[in-house]
């Protein structure tokens, strides 16, 4: 590979942290498999990026035989411009500037002779797909949920199975490939007619109108986990190739520096302060990026840390300012008397901190990534969603894959989850029988998940098809592959 002309590859992520650490993990997965990758989003997310991490734009970083450049385009807005907080109206901005953007770039690119072939979005960018058919190029979809997710999703768009509705809001879901039954919160609940967010699934939807624009789906999953959904979609959507857990690929050890963090860390004696704990005894509290719990809630999981003794490692993060909420208060005296085994940040090096030995397990908001980086790292998990993805996620961490004790059930669902749950829950999952079980079988998925990255791993094979698909797509009709 390494003596032939590289191939280059754009991928467009939207500017949520979420988003971008998946997508990233994949541009250095091909760039260290020889492509010259360029890495797009918007300004502002760049110059968080920028100012937390050793990146620079618009020059290339040599990563394994190939190369990363980062490009961020100007979303055209003032910083306190408040259509950022209006979703929709952002949305349209970003498309109405991403679209020129891109397409100016493909122009450059085939005037200095190095043209691209093929481009890369994740979900709330479907325009993406658009911009590529319009120059016909190749363009490929990472999803950054589970195969699950997309299937539900796909179900839906489709009508191929009822879902909840006004007049049906209480329905069970049973998705058509599968045995398993979701209850009507345990559906993607941006797809609820009860859910505040329904303008995030009509957004998530736009992708599925588009698909067949696309010639492939890459999925953040792997075969082991859920090789039942990631069938059924090969076989009656569109091609899809599980490369995950994109994060765990050996190829990008090398390039661990490069990352896509909006934030930095308050406390740089996070790994050493683990160093100090013995095996299997610190509970690790993290809600993602997103998801901002009430403060009665946070009092509740305050008290019940203090009433269960375990030593733990909270992320509490502070709002960004335009969404105007209040930054979390702890009880009266809490650090105080947590001061020996409880550490408290505003931001975690998570994928190291998951690793570490320490960890007993993770009271989680279910995101993708904090689930895939858990169960591949042979974490336990209290479950606690919020919404979205979220809550389907912790019935297959539950109820599926067999690591997590249900904690919380969504936001929807409006229910406190008091001190006593919590502090049950957390002894439930770090002593005796019930902890024993999730561990075994969290050690089971890490086993499976090296297996998949490593060389000739299904992963690592459907990485290396897909780059051949790229190749021959110069060639041959894309839809035709
Ligand atoms: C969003 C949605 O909320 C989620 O449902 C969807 O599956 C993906 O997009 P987010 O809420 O940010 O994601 O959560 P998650 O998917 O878990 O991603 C958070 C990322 O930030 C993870 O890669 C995690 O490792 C990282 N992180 C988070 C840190 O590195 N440090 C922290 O302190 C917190």
């Amino acid at each position: 590979m390494g003596s032939e002309t590289p191939i280059h590859i754009l991928l467009v992520s939207y500017p949520a942290q979420g988003h971008i650490n998946p997508l990233l993990r994949l541009a250095k997965c091909l760039a260290a498999k020889g492509s010259s990758v360029i890495f797009i989003t918007t300004e502002k997310a760049g110059k968080d990026m920028k100012a937390v991490n050793n990146i620079t734009d618009k020059s290339a970083t040599p990563i394994g035989e190939g190369s990363l450049t980062f490009e961020f385009f100007d979303d055209g807005l003032e910083d306190d411009d408040l259509i950022k907080i209006g979703f929709d109206g952002f949305s349209k901005q970003l498309e109405l500037v991403g679209k020129q953007f891109l397409s100016q770039m493909i122009k450059n690119h085939v005037e200095s002779n190095k043209p691209i072939s093929c481009i890369i979005n994740n979900p709330f960018f479907p325009w993406v797909c658009d911009v590529a058919y319009e120059h016909d190029i190749p363009s490929a979809l990472l999803w950054i949920q589970s195969t699950a997710v997309f299937t539900a999703y796909y179900n839906y768009f489709h009508k191929l199975v009822r879902f909840p509705s006004d007049s049906e809001p209480y329905i069970d879901v049973q998705l058509i490939n599968s045995s398993l039954v979701l209850k009507h919160n345990e559906i993607p609940d941006f797809l609820h007619p009860f859910s505040k967010y329904q303008f995030l699934g009509e957004l998530i939807l736009g992708q599925f109108k588009n698909l067949s624009k696309a010639f492939c789906v890459l999925v953040d999953s792997f075969e082991e986990l859920e090789h039942d959904f990631i069938d059924y979609s090969s076989k009656n959507s569109i091609l899809m190739r599980s490369i995950g857990p994109l994060f765990k690929n050996p190829i990008i050890e090398s390039a661990s520096n490069i990352r896509g963090d909006f934030v930095k860390s308050d406390d740089c004696n996070i790994i050493e302060w683990l160093n100090t704990k013995p095996k299997d005894s610190v509970v690790y509290i993290s809600f993602g990026t997103l998801v901002y719990l009430p403060q009665e809630q946070v009092n509740e999981i305050a008290y019940g840390l203090l009433d269960s003794k375990v030593s733990f490692l909270w992320v509490i993060k502070p709002p960004p300012k335009e969404m105007g909420l209040k930054e979390h208060v702890l009880p009266n005296g809490f650090l105080e008397e947590t001061n020996e085994r409880g550490k408290v940040v505003k931001w975690s090096p998570q994928e190291e901190v998951l690793a570490h030995p320490s960890l007993a397990c993770f009271i989680t908001h279910c995101g993708w990534n904090s689930s895939m980086e858990a169960l591949s790292l042979g974490v336990p998990m209290l479950t606690f969603p919020a919404w979205g993805d979220q809550v389907t996620n912790a019935k297959f961490l539950v109820d599926v894959f067999g690591v997590g004790i249900r904690l919380g059930y969504g936001l929807m669902e409006n229910k406190l989850i008091t001190r006593d749950e919590v502090k049950r829950c957390l002894l439930e999952a770090t002593t005796g029988e019930k902890a024993e079980e999730l561990k075994k079988n969290a050690g089971k998925w890490k086993k499976a998940a090296e297996d998949v990255v490593a060389v000739g791993g299904s992963s690592d094979r459907n990485l290396d098809e897909f780059i051949e698909d790229i190749k021959k797509c110069g060639i041959v009709n894309i839809h035709n592959i």
